[in-house]
């Protein structure tokens, strides 16, 4: 059996830079210093914002592809998708706590802003499941198209923020990073020498 390799620094700084804000207001949650809606809000937006950030990360290569952030990034970017479902299973966990009624939950779920919502949930679900090596080698070429949903989780989580938020105004804006993010997404290829696979 192969040993376990060591976890590098690096990743260890950015899971405890990124993960901690996290564990802090999910422990005040859990001790009622933060309230539930303000968590619900809270864990949401910065899911979303992880979000972003993990869908820039293919802009910045496409873009930059020599230099050492865009490279850095790149061998990062499946620990920035595990923390980004990290805040989004806590978000969805807290609102499950909350309710803990199955009818009742099933029945929001029909509302358009809570069902889209589900739908990003479920995608993020299966993309934080097949984020490792075995899935990528037994998976081949369908791990590559699965993992393009990150996109469409994209959209769906800015519709289910613009739809259910009391205020959407921040949803619109971050909304724009996104049409952004899609577009360069989008735009052709550069036949660029430097460029990393993946
Ligand atoms: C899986 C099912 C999900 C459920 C049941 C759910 C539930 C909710 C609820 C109840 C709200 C609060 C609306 C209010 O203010 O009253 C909300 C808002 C929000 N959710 Fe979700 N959500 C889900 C998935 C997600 C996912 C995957 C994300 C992305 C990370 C996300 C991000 C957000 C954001 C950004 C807001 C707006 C926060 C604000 O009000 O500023 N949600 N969600």
């Amino acid at each position: 059996m192969a040993a376990a390799r060591p976890m590098r620094l690096d990743r260890a700084i950015l899971w405890l830079v990124l993960a901690a804000p996290l564990a802090l207001q999910t422990w005040r949650f859990a001790i009622e210093k933060t309230y539930y809606g303000e968590y619900l809000h809270w864990s949401g937006q910065w899911g979303a914002r992880l979000l972003l950030a993990t869908l820039a990360v293919s802009a910045l290569r496409r873009f930059l592809p020599r230099a050492g952030v865009s490279r850095w990034l790149l061998r990062r970017r499946r620990d920035l998708g595990l923390i980004t479902f990290t805040y989004a299973a806590a978000h969805i966990v807290a609102y499950l706590w909350r309710k803990m009624d199955w009818s009742l939950i099933v029945r929001e779920a029909q509302d358009a802003g809570l069902a889209i919502g589900w739908l990003a949930g479920a995608i993020l679900i299966a993309l934080a499941l097949t984020s490792n090596d075995t899935s990528v080698r037994r998976m081949g070429r369908r791990w590559r198209a699965l993992h393009k949903s990150v996109y469409v989780a994209g959209i769906l989580t800015f519709a289910h923020w613009i739809l259910t938020a009391f205020d959407p105004a921040a949803g619109w804006l971050h909304a724009v990073v996104l049409i952004a993010l899609l577009l360069l997404r989008l735009a052709p290829q550069r036949a660029a020498s430097g460029r990393i696979a993946g």
